[in-house]
């Protein structure tokens, strides 16, 4: 079952630490995430995963890791200094300043129609470079990674022994300074991208185009983004950037949004090759490029059976890090009701939160706008109170609802129920789980149980590359729903009977079921059973 909305998944991030705002000391900044120690961990699993299927797994790709920073021309020539803007208007009441596209002729803060008339607002982000900063020392950081492609297309292809089609796969950081920033991971002024540019021969474009199109959508489907949950959009010409030929949009179903963009397909013809080469008038381009009189190079390539020199089309899968890390968490959570709470159990609840949304309706503190949202979250998790009582703590995290004083009464008699009935816990595919596995000693003061728990940890972790946690901060149980609630597959408990015989109890993430394991076989267990 997927996540019910965004603020479930920001709230898992933030207790859990997936994801913090950045400079979160100093108020933050807006637009800009940092990743914590469980964040990291998927993150470079996602990314992992991503380049084996693309580099490791094909035998048609190299790999590239470009600086962020570039010269100038690149972005004058790759179109982006006179393109790569969007529209922007200012609220003439409340001077709030709103994506033109984004909002419906009102101003979303304070809903005044007084709106200036949409202007372009160039999205790249400018920085000086050297000591001197004047109007020729500026450099872009680069919107996205894609140019650091073509500017090296003639050198990867000086240095391999490549023949088209082949393409270079490269993942980094891309920043864009987007008017509104939100919605948490999927709209940031910094973020990190997956690319691809496939280089192929003029007139196998559509096929390439086609293949890579049932590629990605593979790629989505092994680390658990289903196809159902993909839409594919053909974008319309009169939408399409200024490099495109065609673009196929894969829109993920996320949660609070519905379908929207998580990778573009692009078809970019001979447009960038063509842009960034020399004496173009002899290249027979088809895209249309302006003059180019500063590059020194031909980013060509010699067609051997034909004895000629093309410019090769190019073929762009491009899918953000962060909007992947937001559906592969969405389509992995899950809110399990263990055993069935008792009535009276349930009861108590009912009756503190109905006390809770009788003083947020008296509450003069509140919008009405909160009011009614809050009122509204509370009418639904009443409803089906023994399925959703999960649900109560979201409850308390909307905002305005920190105010309401029996707001911590309520949080204290569903938080001990919600702990012995219910889990939540992340269906993650084994190879993308933060922790692979965590051991837990039966008792934490017998240095038998803990000198061997800590051995798995270490074996575990060093020798058999999986990333091994251990922990004895809890009752078993407590350390299990610690564990699901991350994604970890594999629970571990030393023993007893593990001092004796050497076995271990191994407890399945997904199904809860336990079995005895030669803690000497571990590793190939935990293979195994993560195919
Ligand atoms: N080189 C082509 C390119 O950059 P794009 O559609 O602008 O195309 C590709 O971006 C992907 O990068 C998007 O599908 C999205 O996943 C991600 N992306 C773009 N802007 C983003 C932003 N402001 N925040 C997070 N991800 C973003």
């Amino acid at each position: 079952m997927p996540a019910a909305s965004l603020e479930q998944l920001a709230s898992l991030c933030k207790r859990r630490g997936f994801i913090y705002p950045s400079s979160d000391i100093y108020g933050g900044l807006q637009g800009v995430f940092d990743y914590g120690p469980l964040g990291v961990e998927l993150k470079n699993n996602i990314i992992n995963s991503w380049w084996r299927a693309n580099v490791y797994a094909r035998d048609d790709m190299e790999g590239l890791d470009a600086s962020i920073l570039m010269n100038k021309l690149v972005w004058k020539y790759s179109g982006h200094e006179e393109t790569f803007n969007d529209p922007l208007v200012d609220c003439r009441a409340c001077k709030g300043r709103w994506r033109a596209d984004h909002i419906k002729g009102k101003c979303p803060s304070c809903g005044s129609s007084d709106l200036t008339e949409p202007r372009p607002f160039n999205m790249m982000f400018k920085t000086a470079v050297g000591p001197v900063a004047d109007s020729d020392s500026f450099a872009y950081l680069r919107p996205e990674t894609a140019q650091g492609i073509f500017a090296n297309f003639g050198n990867v292809l000086a240095t391999t022994s490549r023949k088209l089609p082949f393409g270079i796969a490269q993942v980094g950081k891309a920043f864009r300074n987007e008017i509104n920033p939100r919605n948490f991971l999927f709209r940031v002024r910094e973020f990190e991208q997956m690319e691809i540019e496939f280089f192929v021969m003029p007139g196998s474009e559509e096929e390439w185009h086609d293949r890579w199109l049932e590629d990605r959508l593979s790629w989505w489907e092994s680390i658990g983004v289903p196809r159902h949950q993909i839409q594919i959009y053909d974008v319309p010409k009169g939408d399409l950037a200024h490099y495109s030929k065609r673009t196929y949009d894969l829109m993920y179903n996320y949660p609070s949004l519905g379908y929207e963009e998580i990778e573009g397909i692009a078809s970019r013809s001979d447009y960038d090759l063509g842009s960034h080469s020399r004496d173009q008038e002899n290249l027979g381009l088809s895209a249309n490029v302006s003059t180019n009189r500063d590059s020194v190079a031909k980013l060509t390539y010699y067609d051997q059976a034909n004895n000629r020199h093309v410019v090769p089309f190019v073929i762009e899968p491009s899918a953000g890090v962060g909007r992947c890390f937001l559906a592969v968490l969405s389509e992995a959570y899950d809110e399990q009701l263990v055993k069935e709470p008792a009535a009276d159990k349930v009861e108590t609840v009912r009756t503190a939160l109905d006390a809770f949304v009788k003083s947020v309706s008296r509450s003069e503190k509140l919008s009405g706008e909160q009011r009614d949202a809050i009122v509204a979250q509370a009418e639904h998790v009443s409803a089906d109170l023994a399925n959703r009582l999960p649900q109560v703590e979201q409850l308390l995290g909307m905002p305005g609802a920190d105010g309401i004083e029996v707001g911590k009464k309520l949080r204290g008699v569903a938080q001990p129920v919600v702990d012995e009935f219910y889990r939540t816990v992340l269906h993650l595919k084994p190879h993308l789980a933060p922790n692979k596995v965590a051991v837990f000693p039966l008792k934490r003061n017998h240095e038998g149980l803990v000198g061997l728990a800590k051995g798995i940890r270490s074996n575990l972790q060093l020798e058999a590359n999986m990333r091994t946690v251990y922990d004895d901060t809890g009752a078993i149980g407590k350390l299990y729903r610690r564990q699901d609630e991350i994604g970890t597959p594999f629970c571990v408990t030393v023993d007893f009977q593990s001092l004796e015989d050497g076995s271990v109890t191994v407890r399945d993430r997904d199904s809860m079921q336990q079995e005895r394991v030669l803690a000497s076989e571990l590793e190939q267990y935990v293979r195994e059973k993560s195919r």
